[in-house]
Formats: structure tokens, sequence, C-alpha cells
């Protein structure tokens, strides 16, 4: 069975005050609550990733992680953050190939793989994005698309390394949009990614891939989106801002 995930994405939002009061807030309203098994991972912006990670140290459930890192390993490339440095600060888990890296920085997949690899290296697991503009969608070239996305990235891993990966599927016109993609949209689109993943590394390594949605999910629809088949979590932008809503969502999968 595949690990129960839900990631937040803060983006580029809140200062060092904000940060640390959110994180203070979700902390509070978890401890309240039965602690389910699901795994939390706070995806926060560079400056916060040590601060936020120090509050978390307490529970065994919920993790930091950082929104992007380099695809080089060290040297002249200045603004970048590498997996190296990540792993010096404990990070554990990396958000890579966001749509809104692939289209606002022109990241593609060669470079993912790159930045997959790296991250692998130093133990990072990658929460690899994919998913369709919606140009390709009305196309009904969907499912290829995105199958591409992966062929040309994660799927290029050995088993081994693959087992590291969690994919998360965003639609990208259902990203912060408040459009979410239907339950069937869903429902096809994560049968799709598994069975790719079982046509190269077979059932079990397909059964036990974590394979979030992403785009547009709230307390309010999440519990539908959490209870599909092959929706093993989800990977959660604006609704992440907010402790009492994103406890609501965490709370909404079983
Ligand atoms: P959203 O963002 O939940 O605000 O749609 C999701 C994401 O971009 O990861």
């Amino acid at each position: 069975m595949a690990q129960n995930i839900i990631a937040a994405n803060w983006k580029m939002n809140n200062d060092e005050y904000s940060s640390k009061k959110l994180t203070y807030d979700f902390l509070k309203l978890l401890d309240r609550k039965n602690d389910n098994k699901t795994l939390k991972i706070l995806c926060v912006p560079y400056p916060f990733l040590s601060s936020v990670d120090n509050m978390c140290s307490g529970t065994d459930s919920v993790f930091v992680g950082a929104q992007n890192c380099s695809s080089f390993e060290q040297g002249a490339f200045t603004g970048e953050v590498s997996t190296l440095m990540l792993k010096s600060l404990g990070i554990k888990y990396v958000i890579i190939g966001h749509s809104e890296r692939r289209e606002l920085f022109s990241e593609k997949n060669e470079d993912l793989l790159n930045k997959i690899i790296q991250s692998i290296e130093k133990e990072i697991y990658p929460i690899f994005c994919c998913g369709e503009p919606l140009s390709i969608r009305n196309k009904s070239t969907h499912v290829d698309y995105v199958l591409n996305q992966l062929q040309e990235t994660v799927l290029k891993l050995n088993k081994e390394s693959f087992k590291k990966v969690i994919i998360a599927y965003e639609p990208i016109w259902a990203i912060g949009s408040g459009k979410t993609a239907s339950n069937e949209d869903i429902k096809e689109m994560h049968g799709a990614i598994r069975g790719g993943i079982k046509n190269k590394y077979g059932s079990s390594v397909s059964k036990n891939t974590s394979i979030l949605y992403g785009g547009s999910v709230k307390a309010l629809n999440a519990k539908d989106i959490f209870d599909l088949e092959d929706v093993d979590g989800g990977l959660i932008g604006g609704a992440s801002l907010e402790a009492q809503e994103f406890i609501d969502i965490v709370n909404s999968i079983s």
C-alpha cells in the first residue's frame, strides 16, 4: 500500500513571523486532533526551512520540504540551492517540476531529471509534479502528455531510485484557479500514471508509489478526491496557508 501524504506548497508566501505562526497554529491544531498515520510535509520557502523544521521536530509525522533545488551539484551557480545544502539542513523532501517552475522559469524535463538525480543521491525524496495545460486537455491528448512527462524524467530511473519518488498530478488549469478536475478526470489520470509505473517497474512498485492530486483542493472537496482509487493524498497550495483549512484537509484522508 502506498503511503498517504498531504503536502503543503506555500509557494512564495509568508515572511518569517507568519511562517512560524502558521506552523505553530498547524501543530497546535494537529495535537488536539487524534493524529492519523498520514505523512504531512510542509514545503516552505528556503529561508524558513530550518526554523519550520525545528518547530516540527517534536512530531513524528510532520516533515519539511523545499520547493525546488538546483540541477547542479555545486559551484558557480549564483542564487541556486543544491541538494547538498538541503541535506546539510536535514531536509528530506523537495518539490521538483512544479508547473510554475516549468512555465515561469523554463525548466525542461531534462533539467528536472537532473534535479531528481541530485535529490535521490542526497537521500531527499522528490515530489515530482506532472500535469497538462488546458490546450492539451481540450485536444484529449492529456494522458499521453503526462505519461511522456514521466517517461522523460522519473521513468528513466532504475527501480531502486524510482522507489524514492512521490508523484503529484496537477492539471495546470486547476492550479490556483478554483477549478478542480472532476472525479472522473482524476481517476483516469491517476490510473494511467499507476499503469505506466507498473509497465516499467512491476505491480509491487506501482502499488507502493504515492500519487498525489493537486489543483484547488480545499477542505470542502478534499474527502471526495482522497477517497478516489489511486489517489494517495494531495499537494495543497492556497488552502495550506490557513492552519484550520489545512488541518481539515489533513483530516479528510482516511
Ligand atoms: P492550489 O495549488 O492548491 O492553490 O491550486 C496547488 C499547487 O500549485 O501545488
